[in-house]
């Protein structure tokens, strides 16, 4: 029997103020709002400017999510960080929010498994909760893809935005109320041998422009209905439940078409999904928190609802993760 249970005590996001809308992607690429409605469901994403970092929008994601828990920094044992767009190679971007928040007993790291990111971080955040390593982590999704995106390149400019999204967990022992509240399972799986369907192309790399997304969009499509599926039919199965059980399904949100693909042939009502992706686009790592901090602040997701994480990203990576809230 597990010693805790990690429970969420806040969630924050944040997105950066500038947004580009498909209008604005029409003046500099050869596409159209309609073809990208169309073929995403995206109509805008938001992007970093001039000095601002990845650690800068994770940074402020975190501030409310503990404003939200009522915990102070200075409280949080672990920050895990899950981002492929780090501000350098290292130090960890983990490592520049503890700086940022004033973390400053936390130890900090990063994760990177690309889309499927978050679930990974929560994971990995969990397993040192469950067992007593520490008390109270950060979790956080933050990407500026922004940073790596080839703007000629219309096959996948118009796909991706920046933001960040972040949980603040807390470790509880048997005796507590909320024992039975909290991550009740996390599935994590990874297949290298398609590392090429989704990568960032290292060959023009300079000092300023890292490498560019490299992607095989119809694959990837295909993979990602697949996968996605199937990592909610693990966690399903793991907890002995049904579709009927869970409140809400929250999807990485890389295209409203694969969510769709999901919600059809796997048999998840639309209406329990939670979709941003219209008006974030794929924010990488940090959709599946930013959806979060979306619906538990309309009040949509509420305290006891058990509510179904998934998503599938570069490696290739799929997960998923099921949480009572
Ligand atoms: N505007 C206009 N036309 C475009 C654009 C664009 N932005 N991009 C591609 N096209 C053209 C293509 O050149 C092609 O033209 P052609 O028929 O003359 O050759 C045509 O549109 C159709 O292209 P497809 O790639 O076949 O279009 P598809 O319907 O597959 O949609 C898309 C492309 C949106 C990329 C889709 O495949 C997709 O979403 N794939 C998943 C990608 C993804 O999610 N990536 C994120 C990372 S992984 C993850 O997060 C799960």
């Amino acid at each position: 029997m597990q010693l805790f249970r990690s429970v969420v005590r806040g969630v924050g996001g944040y997105l950066p103020s500038k947004c580009i809308k498909n209008s604005d992607l029409e003046k500099s690429l050869s596409t159209t709002d309609a073809w990208i409605v169309e073929r995403t469901g995206m109509k805008q994403r938001y992007v970093i400017e001039g000095s601002q970092n990845t650690s800068d929008l994770a940074s402020e994601a975190a501030k409310i999510a503990l404003a939200n828990a009522k915990i102070d920094a200075s409280d949080i044992d672990l920050i895990v960080v899950a981002t492929v767009t780090p501000d350098h190679p290292f130090p960890a971007t983990a490592a520049r929010v503890q700086a940022k928040i004033g973390a400053h007993k936390a130890f900090a790291f990063d994760v990177n498994a690309v889309c499927s990111g978050f679930i990974y971080a929560l994971s990995v955040a969990d397993q040192y909760l469950k067992t007593g390593m520490a008390k109270r982590a950060l979790v956080i999704g933050a990407d500026a893809m922004s940073k790596i995106i080839d703007w000629n390149d219309r096959a996948t400019a118009v796909l991706f935005g920046d933001g960040a999204g972040a949980l603040v967990l807390e470790a509880v022992d048997s005796s507590h109320e909320d024992y039975n509240r909290g991550i009740q399972s996390t599935h994590l799986f990874s297949n290298g041998c398609q590392y090429d369907l989704l990568y960032v192309d290292t060959a023009n790399a300079n000092a300023t422009q890292p490498g560019h997304v490299s992607m095989q969009g119809r694959e990837i499509f295909k993979y990602a209905v697949k996968l996605i599926g199937e990592a909610v039919e693990t966690v399903l199965k793991e907890n002995n439940m049904t579709i009927d059980d869970i409140d809400w399904f929250v999807p990485h949100q890389a295209n409203l078409r694969i969510i769709e693909g999901i919600s059809v042939h796997f048999k998840i009502p639309m209406e329990k999904m939670v979709v941003t992706v219209d008006r974030h686009s794929n924010t990488s790592a940090a959709t599946i928190p930013l959806a979060l901090w979306e619906a538990v602040s309309d009040n949509r997701i509420q305290k006891n609802q058990r509510v179904v994480l998934e998503a599938m990203g570069g490696g290739l990576t799929w997960a998923s993760a099921l949480v009572k809230w």
